[in-house]
């Protein structure tokens, strides 16, 4: 998780960091700072705190930093508490060199025990530290090009070589050059090229996952490598952009190029050399990125949230507008195949439930749903003829594409779903299809959610050779989803807010595509106002629930005109005990105490009966003043297993 940036080039650095690092928040946002090299004196600053970018930045200054070289990160903690020895930049033992990192070292410990040895000292408790004292390391053992340099005070005794892990020294000098003014600098003389070789050498040494940038004292140069962590480069005509993905330097460029695993980059400030640490020289092209600034940014909402929230009368109909041959050929692929499993996390595990009732309702075909986190449990199901469907919005979830690993292992065909181009996920399958909602920055998932059911219900009538009614019903949908986002239904969900706050706990139920819709919603109001909420299938209730029922304990309903009878008797089991029983249905009944008016839209029920209680969720949070773009202990991106 966590989010880095950095940037070279004529422009200064600071307020470019600064701004970038808020489109970054949401992978993270319990620590932030920035590390910039001096233009005035060539040292090297760092500025970093606690909490959000606001508030260090306002604490800290970082827009006072001189500088056209600078790099920055906000964190989500994983090693090590959240403090300010733990936020990144990460230094040496002499401050002079620093990194970010954003991924999981896992060989962090026997490394850090190799380099205490050697006499390094370590400031906080990251995996990530390790790395620019592996650098350091290297650069004073004498062993690469000129030494950087040895802090006087501190120079370690044993600065002998390490006993290296992997080797990378055989990998050729970096001559790819990819764009970008002069390239002369692509010798190995000079400060500059000892520090290059040095973090060749000190990513060689990592196992997990990692996309790091690093710099140092005296060498006017950004240095930098991915494997299995996003890291995308923009390029402007003033300069370079590293980024976890494309938002925080969109204001300044839409030419991008997206890193591929073990990807070793250094920009200078009018060259740029990309080489690959296993392949050697590689083309990697340049792009152009069809997000616009505007759809990154907040616009005249609150929060992203409501943004995004009220973006789904236009998202849902982008979702259905899919490449009929690449449709075509995944409905082959599912006739042909023998055993079809769609694997998620958290709101797209929820979608890829809806879709497999779709699936199965329209379509008549099984399909497995597995979160993807359990999905090593049924790789020995896994052949060269199952079809393993990948669904993420980021398409980083780590989770997932452990699973994709594993389906790979036994040769089994993926088709990945996702919203970011360029990530991961996108890269990884056989067939990709794109959910085309635009960024999504707030922690919520929602107009990503809706857009995932719709392209599931395509799917499944696609395999009924009912695509074209499925598309003319989406485009019918639009009205329906716009006067669910209007002024009335938000003021009579902010009325139904002030009812559930006081409460600790909210039930949900449903049936069928309301029991996966009750699951969704259940999510969103539990992860954005931290009241416990849960989903339970209707049937289930007398199974052991029903217990949790008492006076006045909140239970929502979702009805749809083919499972009302059933699901109103369960309503009617929890209001004889006393519970306030809260319809989200098309007609009202009196068994409902408060009543969420929503059309039914058959099988589309799940988008429409989603969007009030997204609402809602969003509602909570505002009147018990949380941030909803930023519900605590929470990241975006989930690239940790
Ligand atoms: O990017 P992904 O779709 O793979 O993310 C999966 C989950 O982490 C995500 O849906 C998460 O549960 C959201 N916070 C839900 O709102």
């Amino acid at each position: 998780m966590c989010g880095i940036m950095g940037y070279i080039g004529t422009e200064r650095a600071s307020p470019i960091l600064s701004r970038g690092l808020k489109n970054l928040e949401y992978r993270g946002y319990d620590s932030v700072g920035v590390a910039m090299l001096s233009a005035i004196s060539g040292s090297l600053e760092i500025r970093k705190g606690v909490g959000k970018i606001d508030e260090v930045q306002n604490q800290l200054k970082f827009d006072e930093l001189d500088g056209n070289i600078g790099i920055g990160h906000t964190r989500w903690a994983t090693h090590g508490t959240v403090s300010r020895e733990n936020s990144h930049p990460h230094t040496d033992c002499a401050g002079k060199i620093a990194i970010i990192h954003n991924g999981i070292i896992e060989n962090n410990i026997e490394l850090k025990e190799m380099l205490l040895r050697k006499g390094h000292r370590f400031s906080g408790e990251t995996d990530s530290e390790v790395i620019a004292h592996l650098i350091e390391d290297r650069m004073n053992s004498g062993e690469i090009g000129p030494v950087g340099f040895v802090d006087p005070a501190e120079s370690v005794e044993s600065v002998g070589s390490v006993e290296s892990v992997g080797s990378v020294e055989s990998v050729g000098s970096v001559e790819s050059v990819e764009s970008v003014g002069s390239v002369e600098s692509v010798g190995s003389t000079g400060f500059g090229s000892c520090f290059e070789d040095a973090c060749r050498w000190a990513f060689g040494q990592l196992r997990g996952s990692y996309a790091v940038l690093a710099m140092v004292e005296g060498a006017d140069e950004i240095v930098a490598v991915r494997k299995d962590s996003p890291l995308v480069l923009g390029q402007a005509d003033h300069g370079t952009f590293f980024a976890s993905d494309v938002s925080p330097f969109l204001e300044w460029t839409k030419d991008v190029i997206y890193l591929q695993n073990h990807d070793f980059v250094v920009a200078e400030k009018d060259s740029l050399r990309i080489c690959n640490l296993i392949d050697g020289e590689v083309d990697r092209p340049v792009d152009t990125v069809e997000w616009s600034v505007e759809e990154a940014q907040k616009g005249n909402f609150e929060h992203f949230m409501l943004k995004e929230i009220f973006e789904q009368a236009e998202t849902i109909q982008k979702a259905i507008q899919q490449d009929r041959e690449v449709v075509d050929r995944i409905v082959q692929m599912i006739q042909e195949g023998f055993g079809v499993f769609f694997v998620a996390c958290g709101s797209s595990y929820h979608a890829c439930m809806t879709g497999s009732y779709l699936m199965s309702k329209i379509a008549g075909v099984h399909v497995n749903v597995v979160l993807a986190s359990e999905f090593e449990n049924y790789e020995h199901f896994l052949t060269d003829r199952t079809l393993v469907f990948a669904v993420s919005q980021s398409g980083e979830t780590a989770d997932v594409l452990d699973a994709v690993k594993a389906a790979k292992r036994q040769g089994s065909k993926i088709v990945s779903i996702t919203n970011v181009m360029g990530s991961s996920l996108s890269r990884e399958g056989d067939e990709l299809l794109m959910m085309n909602s635009g960024p999504e920055i707030c922690v919520l998932s929602t107009k990503t959610y809706t857009s995932q059911v719709i392209m599931m219900a395509l799917l499944a009538c696609a395999l009924a050779g009912e695509d074209e009614d499925c598309a003319r019903r989406v485009k019918e949908l639009y009205m329906d989803v716009h006067n669910l986002t209007s002024k009335n239904m938000r003021e009579s969900l902010k009325k139904l807010a002030d009812l559930l706050v006081g409460k600790d706990h909210i039930y949900m139920i449903g049936r069928g595509l309301q029991y996966t819709t009750a699951m969704e919603a259940a999510l969103k109001v539990k992860e954005v106002s931290y009241i416990h909420t849960e989903a339970f299938a209707g049937g289930e209730l007398k199974h052991g629930p029903l217990a949790l029922i008492g006076e006045g304990t909140p239970l929502f309903v979702f009805v749809s005109q083919e499972n009302e009878d059933r699901i109103i008797s369960n309503a009617q089991e929890v209001k004889a005990r006393g519970g306030y029983v809260i319809g989200v249905s098309d007609w009202d009944n009196p068994v409902f105490d408060y009543w969420i008016k929503v059309p039914d839209c058959g099988n589309l029920n799940p988008v429409i009966q989603a969007i009030p209680l997204q609402i809602l969720a969003y509602e909570l949070a505002v009147v018990l003043g949380l941030d909803p773009d930023k519900p605590r202990n929470l990241a975006k991106s989930v690239t940790v297993l």
